[in-house]
């Protein structure tokens, strides 16, 4: 009990080390928010395997997936530092000069990702991942996402 809670607290004191960090690589926050929507896209893939079918329906799963994608959704809003639309990144300078409305898609993705966790009928499913990914995923990445350079 006594070493869970130590472990637990050391996890927060790294966790909070490193977001408030100043000597952030210039490359950190590139990474980092590619690494958080690679890691949306693998919580994603199964949910929208289980609408077509692929994959049985599980509301369990749902939610864990759903939970972590808003929290990774949380998490990449804050890694997108003025500055850091130069390098290997596929960020549109729009992010920045039209904030409000990524933000705005951003909270709506967010919203719909807490609203898809809360699933429990395989009927709801279909809806529910479609609003996340045609208003929270599509959305952005069709306004604020450059094309895949080949
Ligand atoms: C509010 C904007 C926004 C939302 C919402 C959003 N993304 Fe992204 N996504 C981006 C941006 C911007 C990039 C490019 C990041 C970069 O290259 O620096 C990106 C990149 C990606 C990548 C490529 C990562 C890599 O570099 O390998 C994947 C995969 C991805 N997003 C999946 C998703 C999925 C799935 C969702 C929805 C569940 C989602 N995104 C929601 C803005 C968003």
């Amino acid at each position: 009990m006594a070493l869970a809670t130590a472990a637990m607290l050391a996890g927060v004191a790294m966790a909070g080390g490193h977001g408030g960090a100043k000597k952030m690589a210039a490359t950190g926050p590139i990474a980092e928010r590619q690494q958080a929507m690679k890691d949306i896209k693998s919580n994603f893939v199964p949910l929208v395997k289980m609408v077509k079918g692929a994959q049985p329906f599980d509301a369990a799963t749902v939610k864990k997936n759903a939970e972590i994608i808003a929290a990774k959704l949380q998490a990449s809003a804050k890694l997108f530092p003025e500055g850091s639309d130069t390098g290997d990144t596929r960020a549109k300078p729009e992010i920045w000069t039209m904030s409000e409305e990524f933000q705005a898609i951003m909270n709506t993705a967010i919203e719909k990702a807490k609203a898809l966790a809360n699933v429990s009928s395989p009927d709801q499913l279909a809806p529910a991942v479609m609003a996340l990914g045609g208003e929270g995923c599509k959305a952005c990445h069709e306004k604020f996402r450059k094309p895949k350079q080949k």
